[in-house]
Order: C-alpha cells, then structure tokens, then sequence
C-alpha cells in the first residue's frame, strides 16, 4: 500500500501541474519594504503583515511551498520530522541532523503527570477536545521553570519540545474520552507510528503510520492563516511561546478554520447516501449555508492538499466497507460543488474536505479530527513565531471607528 500511496500523490502533483492556471505570478512574493502598500479588506484580506520565508501559498496557482520545497514532493519523499527540521532551520537535515534532531523530540515526548492529572479532572468526554488540549498546552507552561524566558534559544527549545508532546496530549485525551489508561509514549519509534500507538495502544499497521505521517506533512504550514496569526500575535508582545501556542489551539478549534473538518464528516453522515446529495446541496444553497470543507481565502483553485487526500481517502475508505459509502458522498459532493460553485465563485475543496474520512476510515472518533491537525501545525506555528521574534515588532492594526464622538454625558438618574 505505501508504494500505492507514492504513486498516488505523483498523479497527483501531475494533475495539479497539467491544471494550473496561467494566471500572471500573485503579489506576496520579493523583496519587501515597509510601509507596504495593500488594499486591505475585512478580515484582514489581502493585508501583508509580516514578511517570512517559512513557507508560502500561491492562492491561483494552488501551490503549497515550504522553505521552497513543494508540499506533493515532501508528502512524497520526507517525513514529519524532516519536515519539521525544514521548518525550523530552513534546510533540509543531512543524516547527523536528523539523528540528532530525532533523537532531541524522541527525548521530549513524556508529559508531565501533574498535565494528565488534570486532564483525568476535566469533564473529558463533555468538553470539546479541543478545549482540553487548550488546557493541557497551558498547565505544560506553568509546569515549565523557563516559561518566562522569551531568550530565542529557550523559545526554540519550548517550540521543538510542543512538536513532540503534543501527540502525547491528544492521545491522553483520545483514551481518556474513551474510559481507557493513558498510553505512555515509546522512542523505538517514529512521530507518527507512536502517535497512533499512544492512541490506540497497539502497534500501528505501516501503511496507516506511513498516512499519518502524510496527513502531518501537509497540515505543518499554511501561510498567516488565524491560527498561526494569532500565535504570533500573542507572541508578538514578548508573552511566554506556551500561552501563544495555546491561542493557537484556541484558533484552530472554529469551524471556519481547523474544525471544519469534524463538520465535513458530520455533513457526509447526515447526507448518508450519494443519491441525496444533489437535494441536499440544493437546499444548502437555498438557504445560502456555507458547505463545510469548501472555499479558502487564499485558494482559488484547488488546494493541493485536497488533491493528495481525495486519492489517499479512496485508497484507505476502500479498505474499509463503513466509510467506502461515506467516500462516495463525498466524491459527489466534490464534483457538484465544484462544478456549480467552481466556475462561479472560485470554491473548491480545502485540506478539510477529504482528511476527516482518513481519520475515520484509521477508526478516530469524529472530534479528534482537530486535535489532530493541531498536531501537525505546532511547526508552523512556532516557526514563525519565532521567526518573527528575531525582529519583533508588536502586531496592533487599527480600527475604523464608526461610532459618535461628541456625546454628552448624563448622570444615571437623568437618562
Ligand atoms: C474558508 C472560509 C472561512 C473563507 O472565508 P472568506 O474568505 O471570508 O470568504 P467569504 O465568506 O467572503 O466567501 C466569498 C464568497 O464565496 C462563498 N463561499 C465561501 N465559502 C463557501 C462555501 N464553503 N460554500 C458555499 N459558498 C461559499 C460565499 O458565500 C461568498 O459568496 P458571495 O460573494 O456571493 O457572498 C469560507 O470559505 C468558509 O466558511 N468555508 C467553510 C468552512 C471551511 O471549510 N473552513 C476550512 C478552511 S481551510
């Protein structure tokens, strides 16, 4: 399966260079000097905010760079380690720096007791998980004496320590909602194959480690999207690399960013057949619902993760009858949403789309989905937090204020 896999995400990169638009080259890229001359439009569309060389998404081309290496050949040839080191230090490792950096996370994965302490506290099968792991990010920061130190070398050991503990943390939480002991992590072996051991206490079959080192790859970076915003936003006023990554989660959480992908697979359940898809986009459209795992403020064209994932969910649903039906609502979701609203408005589908039916054809339960991408994006977010603090300057942006200004003031009594 893993060589299927390979040749999967080839085809892939193939489609997306044969479908690339000859649209002229977008702005966001060269040299910058500020002030930056942008027209800017709410939510922050199109503002420039930084400059950075972490990675870069061209939204009409529908290409996903990291430090310059296109995302079809890293989910092809490297792993979520290498990918990590990629961006952190800008380069790819030659094979004493992976050792040395594999060995650094591999020696980072335990959490302290006092964090599932209070994980095993939480109402853990009430609260969103989510929420929990927004917790157990915090308590790791008060657990840790360096916490208040902002130096770049404390950060950057914070940061590589977060990529290793956050599986532990997801997948406390995974066995805790399920009523079952937490699995302590193993370092005989890789990011991801001891990730789904911790989750299932099991060694993990390769070919699904080999998908979640996939899945890891291409959800570590994603240009200023609100998640990695927020991190660095809060990071930006010199607060600890611990409560601007637990923003981060924060951010990630809202269905109109990482928690989309738990909606998608709620929609194709309640979908539950291909047939009654076009009645049910029909209605959505009515009703002017937005479709979950459609649409991008970047994008506009088809995200290039979405291209690997659509593949990889056929290749993995089909091994498994339960989600084989929920793949093929999806597939006829894809094709109307993209053929009606593709031309119209530019909306295909995002990384969202496809990654909740590998989740769930690997049997995760539905609202781990987002845990999980967070999971993948504590590269990207420290990166360019860090990235950022090398030359920092506090982010404040202004508002309009379109209120009155020469009110006067009355005592209580006389209003
Ligand atoms: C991702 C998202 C938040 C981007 O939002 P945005 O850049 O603010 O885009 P807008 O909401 O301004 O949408 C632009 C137009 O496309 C339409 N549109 C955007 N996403 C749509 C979707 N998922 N389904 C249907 N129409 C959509 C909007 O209705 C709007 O149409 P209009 O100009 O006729 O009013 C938005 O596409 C969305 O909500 N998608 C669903 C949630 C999702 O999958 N999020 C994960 C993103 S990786």
């Amino acid at each position: 399966m893993i060589d299927d896999i390979r040749k999967l995400i080839q085809q892939a990169a193939e489609t997306a260079r044969r479908e690339t638009s000859d649209e002229p080259e977008p702005q966001f890229t060269g040299d910058v000097k500020y002030p930056v001359e942008c027209q800017v439009g709410k939510g922050l569309e199109g503002a420039i905010a930084t400059d950075t060389k972490v990675g870069y998404v061209n939204g009409a081309k529908g290409w996903l760079v990291y430090r310059g290496y296109d995302c079809f050949d890293l989910a092809e040839h490297s792993t979520f380690e290498e990918t990590t080191y990629l961006l952190f230090e800008g380069k790819l490792p030659t094979r004493r720096d992976m050792d040395a950096f594999e060995e650094q996370l591999r020696g980072h994965r335990q959490v302290p007791e006092a964090v599932l302490d209070v994980l095993r506290r939480v109402p853990i099968d009430k609260t969103h998980p989510m929420s929990a792991l927004r917790t157990a990010v915090s308590v790791l920061g008060n657990l840790d004496p360096d916490a208040e130190d902002t130096s770049p070398a404390k950060e950057k050991r914070i940061a590589v320590q977060l990529v290793a503990q956050f599986p532990t943390l997801v997948a406390a939480i995974a066995r805790l909602r399920e009523g079952k002991p937490v699995v302590a992590p193993r370092t005989d072996l890789g990011h991801a194959e001891n990730f789904l051991y911790m989750m299932t206490g099991a060694d993990p079959d390769p070919a699904l480690a080999k998908v979640m080192d996939i899945m890891l790859i291409l959800h570590a970076d994603h240009g200023m999207n609100a998640s990695t915003f927020t991190t660095m936003v809060v990071n930006s006023s010199l607060s600890d690399l611990y409560g601007s990554v637990t923003a981060g989660v924060a951010s990630l959480k809202g269905p109109l960013h990482g928690g989309a992908n738990e909606k998608v697979l709620y929609d194709l359940e309640e979908i539950g057949d291909a047939g009654n898809v076009p009645a049910w986009f029909a209605r959505a459209r009515e009703t002017k619902r937005k479709i979950n795992g459609f649409g991008h403020r970047v994008y506009k064209a088809y995200d290039p993760r979405a291209r690997i994932l659509g593949p990889i969910a056929k290749l993995i649903t089909d091994r498994d009858p339960g989600t084989r039906k929920l793949y093929e609502v999806a597939v006829q979701l894809d094709h109307l949403v993209t053929s009606e609203l593709g031309q119209e408005k530019k909306i295909f589908p995002n990384v969202d789309f496809y990654s909740g039916l590998v989740y769930r054809a690997m049997g995760i339960e539905t609202a781990m989905f987002t845990p999980i991408f967070a999971v993948a994006r504590v590269p990207g977010w420290t990166a360019r937090a860090l990235e950022y603090l090398a030359d920092n300057r506090i982010f404040r942006p202004r508002a309009i204020y379109t209120g009155p200004v020469s009110e006067r003031y009355l005592e209580i009594d006389r209003r």
